[in-house]
């Protein structure tokens, strides 16, 4: 596998033979008929993120998600925006301890602009001479292109790329061409799964083949990874931080019935939201809950739930500090340093390729 520089300047992967390894991807159709029959559980928060289509439309999760984060900047009980920020910050002046040579930036999941100015910006601009390459990968093609735009008008001397894999799910390389890659991680996301959080194990196993996948893309001799993890377990506030953002999850219910073709008494106002932290899994757990009995066909599948059937939407797992690092670890990573601050749940570590 390869790549080249496209005419609009965004690196694309070329594929010189089929990739047997590629998992083939769950469309928003299948991924639905299977969490309302609970066939899969906490996989939907993948499909949150998504752009009004008309005025008025409901469906609107990007738009919403840019208003609680702007609240989240000012008063808001979601600490986990400005908590991570500000661990960022405090990483910044360390950085320049640990990368001396030019080296190949790589953003896993940059995300909105918003975290792209906040988060990845101030990296470049504090490894500035040596950053001359920085590739963004995402699944979301609209924040590839919002990447490659912010980073081309701040950093025009450093070559940009981005491609659009999955960083879990797909097989490939970092076509890196700086002998130093540094990975960025931010906004928690792998502790994000799209797993059942009641399932015992199943979030460290997962979290150990996350890191196994990650490490396998490094392709240079010296490989580091930045990676934020939020370490909360603070039971009351972790339902006010997911309380404080509550209104970005309903968008969901009515992407559904925007982009599915769904007939019967199925209704988004028929379900509450309703928030959990899992104590033995450490799962904070974001499940809709149905009020009354609803029967519909989604896309010409058969839906009946009951009133009080939870449908488990989304986790984030607040793993501990030890657990995290050991599990990283065991995937090939060694720890260089974890850059923490008082009252701060949010750390941030440096860790090496073995
Ligand atoms: C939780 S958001 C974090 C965004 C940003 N880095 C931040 O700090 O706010 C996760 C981002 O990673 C992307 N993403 C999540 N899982 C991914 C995967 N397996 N492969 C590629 N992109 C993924 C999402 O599309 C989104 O842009």
């Amino acid at each position: 596998m390869g790549y080249e520089q496209g005419s609009s300047n965004l690196i694309r992967l070329v594929s010189s033979q089929p990739d047997t390894q590629k998992i083939p991807q769950t469309t928003f159709s299948e991924d639905t008929v299977d969490w309302f029959r609970k066939q899969r559980s906490g996989h939907m928060a993948k499909w949150l993120f998504s752009s009004p289509k008309f005025d008025g439309d409901k469906a609107c999760g990007a738009t919403v998600w840019e208003k609680v984060i702007a609240q989240a900047k000012t008063n808001s009980d979601y600490y986990v925006f400005q908590d991570e920020l500000s661990i960022i910050n405090a990483a910044l002046p360390k950085l320049k301890n640990h990368f001396k040579s030019p080296l190949t930036l790589v953003d896993l999941g940059p995300g909105s602009k918003d975290a792209i100015e906040s988060k990845t910006c101030p990296i470049i601009s504090e490894l500035h001479s040596l950053v001359r390459q920085y590739i963004s990968i995402d699944t979301n093609q609209d924040f590839l292109k919002s990447a490659h735009q912010i980073i081309s008008g701040y950093y025009p001397q450093v070559a940009n790329g981005s491609l659009c894999l999955d960083f879990i799910e797909d097989s490939f390389r970092f076509p890196a061409k700086e002998n130093t890659t540094v990975g960025l991680v931010f906004g928690i996301t792998l502790c994000n799964m799209l797993i059942d959080p009641r399932e015992k194990d199943l979030s460290i196993f997962l979290l150990a083949s996350s890191f196994r996948r990650l490490r396998s893309h490094f392709s240079t001799a010296e490989g580091y990874l930045i990676i934020t993890q939020d370490t909360n377990q603070d039971e009351r506030k972790l339902k006010a931080a997911y309380t404080a953002i509550s209104e970005y999850f309903y968008p969901l219910l009515h992407r559904i019935r925007r982009d599915l073709a769904v007939f019967g008494n199925y209704d988004p106002k028929n379900f509450s939201l309703d928030l959990q932290f899992i104590k033995e899994t450490k799962a904070f757990s974001v499940s809709f809950v149905a009020d009354k009995k609803m029967t519909f066909t989604v896309d010409g599948n058969l839906i009946n739930l009951k009133a009080g059937d939870r449908l488990y939407m989304g986790n984030s797992f607040k793993f501990d500090k030890t657990q995290f690092l050991e599990v990283a670890n065991s995937a090939g990573f060694s720890h260089i340093e974890t850059i923490e601050q008082p009252n701060n749940p949010c750390i941030l570590h440096i860790m090496k390729t073995k």
